[in-house]
């Protein structure tokens, strides 16, 4: 392990400086990988606008039934028209699914906390890569906790998750945690999403933070942003436009759709932002328009 006196801060990212090693393939760091990674990479990811809409709902894997998702049997149908691809576990997609649903799938595989403990950072591997495959998932997310006391469990599981998935050709999301007591700066982040990349993730999955542009361009594969708490619409939208306007590929949402008053419309708009280069501005107009339908 390299001496750490005397490190020097990371500071030349290029932002404006396209990934490099991506001719062959619409997704940076993925043209290197065989055929059945890149298929499952341009199922969440739309091979037209290069980016995603993920809509997550896997909050019941250590929240139980939260507002917004008591009946994930009636939203998922409503929904799927507007999103790229299911985030859940594997008691919700089973159950609230249709097989004939034709989105993609990203399965939580690793669990063991629940909003009862004050520590939430120790998970195991829940779901074995035979079952991720019996359900033909597209990728496996792994809530992964850089700084926290689960740091080692959690690389241990994440290692794991990737060795099968590379085993099968299915691509590891990895999910940077931030439990109640970890930063929230771009120093952590860019830390931290880095380290999940360098396990060798195929998509990274974060938040928002200061100097986003620098945390994007130093993962050399996608990233994705997570909604996070419930914010107004207007303040959603903001967030999912100033982050692919800042290199992220999409974003992953949960609260800011499911607990919207109107989250059809709300998907949509999300939507416009990622795929159509809306700003956010008129994806809130547009919002506002579906909403009054
Ligand atoms: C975290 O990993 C959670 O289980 C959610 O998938 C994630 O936080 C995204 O949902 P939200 O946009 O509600 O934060």
């Amino acid at each position: 392990m390299a001496d750490l006196e005397g490190l020097k801060a990371s500071k030349d990212y290029h932002v404006d400086t396209p990934f490099a090693n991506q001719d062959g393939f619409f997704l940076k760091g993925i043209n290197h990988l065989d055929w059945g990674m890149k298929k499952h990479m341009a199922n969440i990811f739309n091979p037209k606008s290069g980016n995603t809409v993920m809509f997550a709902f896997d909050h019941g894997y250590f929240m139980g039934s939260t507002a917004g998702l008591e009946r994930l049997d009636l939203l998922l149908p409503q929904l799927a028209p507007y999103v790229d691809c299911f985030m859940g576990t594997r008691g919700a997609i089973r159950t609230c699914v249709a097989p004939e649903t034709a989105k993609s799938i990203a399965l939580r595989v690793t669990s063991g906390s629940s909003m009862l403990q004050d520590d939430l950072s120790h998970e195991v591997v829940a779901v074995d890569i035979e079952d991720a495959i019996r359900m033909n998932a597209d990728c496996m997310a792994v809530q992964t906790f850089i700084g926290a006391d689960g740091q080692l469990s959690s690389i241990d599981n994440l290692s794991k998750v990737i060795n099968a998935g590379m085993r099968y050709s299915i691509p590891t999301l990895g999910v940077c945690a931030v439990g109640k007591d970890m930063e929230r700066t771009d120093r952590f982040f860019k830390l931290a999403t880095r380290i999940i990349a360098e396990m060798g993730v195929q998509i990274v999955k974060t938040y928002d933070c200061e100097n986003f542009e620098e945390v994007a361009a130093a993962c050399p594969v996608p990233i994705v942003v997570a909604g996070g708490k419930k914010l107004a619409e207007q303040d959603a939208l903001k967030l999912a436009y100033n982050v692919m306007s800042k290199g992220a590929h999409g974003v992953d949402m949960g609260r800011n759709i499911f607990q919207s008053e109107h989250p059809i419309a709300m998907a949509q708009a999300v939507c416009k932002i990622v795929h159509e280069g809306y700003t956010d501005k008129e994806a809130w107009d547009f919002f506002q328009e579906e909403s009054h339908k």
